[in-house]
């Protein structure tokens, strides 16, 4: 299956447009098609409205943005499109027709994947021109924000295209769960529902409103479910001989039963208490600025979750791993021309980095300075499998001076040039261009010293990265030494004394 560069959509609504947010963010071109010429504004507007949250889900380096175009001409979308998704509305006719039509155009090693929530993938693939690279990839609402994605392959499919499919949604930030056998509601809608259906009998027999059976759920299980799932909970409910334990206890309840299998009638006095329930629990916000609320939530909990590594934390931390990863070798694949700094890390500013004089606020200098130097640790091998062995460089000294502005969405890159090293220590320099016009934006002198971290002490660097980082000083002898460097704050300029190989 081929690399995905461009995401071609079908169907632009509530999934489609989540599915724009998520690739753009991630650096995928998304070239989304609808029946509809005005879903084009509303699309975009989709994409807008996520960015503040996604901007804020994590600070590693990322890519430039995907660029976003929008097309009612299916088949033009088919053809250029490495990856297609089609979220049409649920309807086994109409998903049968589209798919149908896009397989005609797109080429044999396209994966086509489908947002359904309920329908079966053989059902889908049915009428497919090479039905052997179609699958089911069923997100969740906001699909920019939550890593699952259940895949389904129908009897047609081919593994490899399920493997196809899960590289691609990991790439974008995503978990992909296989769902071994194909059942209506794949597993997650199956849990949701019967959650649901509950609720709507409690509700129907006036034992609950819908405000109460929420406060059941976020104030209690809620909370545990975004780090474990109901079995690991009920395993240790179980105290120490856990499962069993549980089964023994809570398992005569199943037969009392405490729950009903089938949904009850949707009358209108349902319906009614339903709508006001929610309504009341809305108290007059608007579903926009309750998005708000779900989504600023929904990062903070993904955050707090990374520190622990665990459910969508660990997808995460993951993705970080990932992205530090791609900027080293962005870096490293970058033509080094002796003589010249190091270019080292190419970002641009997010809207969340913005204070309120409208430019980068102070403490991310210290982070993108950061990300420069991860790039260079990772390019002399001083990576995650360095650090298990007890070793990494501490930063022990630095100096930062602002000379530029940098506004949200503008490029900027970092040059580094390496002053001193020795077995011990390390000396560079920072400088912080704006990408549009190279303007020098800051620098930062710092001073890293290699450590024994299991003793807490100075130690002498690996002599193999010791090399790395001599030679790339031996490339930058002809740089003169930057004029502010060894600089105190607010005095004149001075020679560093202390440390000079
Ligand atoms: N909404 C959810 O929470 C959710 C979650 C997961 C999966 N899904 C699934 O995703 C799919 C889409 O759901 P949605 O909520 O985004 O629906 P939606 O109604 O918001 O969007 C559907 C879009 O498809 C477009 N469309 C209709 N016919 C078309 C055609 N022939 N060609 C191109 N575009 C066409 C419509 O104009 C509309 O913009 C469904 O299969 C649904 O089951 C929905």
């Amino acid at each position: 299956m081929r690399k995905v560069t461009t995401l071609g959509l079908l169907g632009t609504g509530v999934i489609g447009g989540g599915w724009a947010a998520r690739a753009l963010h991630f650096g995928v071109n998304v070239i989304a098609a609808d029946v509809k010429p005005e879903m084009e504004a509303w699309m975009r507007g989709a994409v807008e409205n996520a960015e503040p949250a996604l901007a804020r889900l994590t600070s590693a380096p990322l890519p430039p943005k995907g660029a976003l175009s929008f097309t009612t001409d299916l088949k033009y979308m088919a053809e250029r499109a490495d990856f297609i998704q089609e979220n049409v509305p649920e309807q086994l006719p109409l998903k049968r027709r589209v798919l149908a039509e896009v397989s005609r155009y797109a080429a044999a090693d396209v994966v086509i994947a489908s947002s359904t929530s309920g329908l079966t993938p053989t059902d889908l693939q049915r009428d497919m021109v090479g039905p052997e690279r179609f699958l089911v990839a069923h997100p969740f609402n906001p699909v920019y924000l939550l890593p699952l994605v259940e895949l389904v392959g129908g009897k047609k499919t081919e593994s490899a295209t399920l493997e196809a499919a899960a590289k691609f949604f990991t790439y974008i930030g995503m978990h992909p769960l296989n769902v071994r056998g194909e059942v209506p509601g794949h597993l997650t809608d199956r849990l949701q529902e019967a959650l649901w259906r509950e609720i709507l009998h409690l509700v129907n027999d006036g034992v609950a409103t819908t405000g109460e059976l929420d406060e059941s759920i976020v104030y209690g299980p809620g909370l545990r479910w975004a780090a474990m799932g109901t079995n690991l909970i009920y395993h240790l409910a179980g105290g120490e001989s856990g499962m069993r334990h549980m089964l023994a206890q809570f398992g005569p309840c199943l037969k009392w039963p405490w729950t009903k299998l089938e949904a009850p009638e949707l009358t209108e006095t349902l319906i009614d208490r339903m709508v006001e329930g929610t309504e009341a629990q809305a108290a007059g916000r608007s579903i926009r600025e309750l998005e708000r609320l779900r989504d600023d939530s929904l990062v903070a909990v993904q955050q707090v979750l990374r520190q622990t590594n665990m459910g969508a934390g660990a997808t995460l931390r993951s993705l970080e791993e990932r992205l530090y990863k791609d900027a080293a070798a962005a870096a490293t694949a970058m033509v080094v021309e002796p003589g010249k700094p190091l270019r080292l890390l190419e970002t641009s500013v997010r809207s969340d980095w913005i204070d309120y004089n409208r430019h980068m606020t102070d403490f991310r200098y210290g982070q993108v300075f950061g990300d420069a130097m991860d790039a260079l640790y990772r390019r002399v091998g001083v990576d995650e499998n360095y650090r298990a062995t007890g070793r990494m460089y501490y930063s022990v000294e630095s100096h930062t001076r602002h000379i530029g502005e940098a506004k949200v969405g503008e490029r900027i890159h970092v040059t580094t040039q390496l002053l001193a090293v020795d077995d011990k220590r390390l000396h560079v320099f920072h400088r912080l261009h704006r990408g549009r016009d190279d303007a020098l934006i800051a620098t930062s002198e710092q001073l890293h010293l290699h450590v024994d971290t299991v003793r807490g002490k100075a130690s002498a660097v690996d002599r193999g990265v010791r090399g790395k980082l001599e030679a790339i000083r031996q490339d930058q002898l002809s740089l003169t030494r930057p004029p502010e460097s060894g600089r105190a704050i607010g005095q004149a300029r001075q020679t560093d004394a202390t440390f000079q190989v």
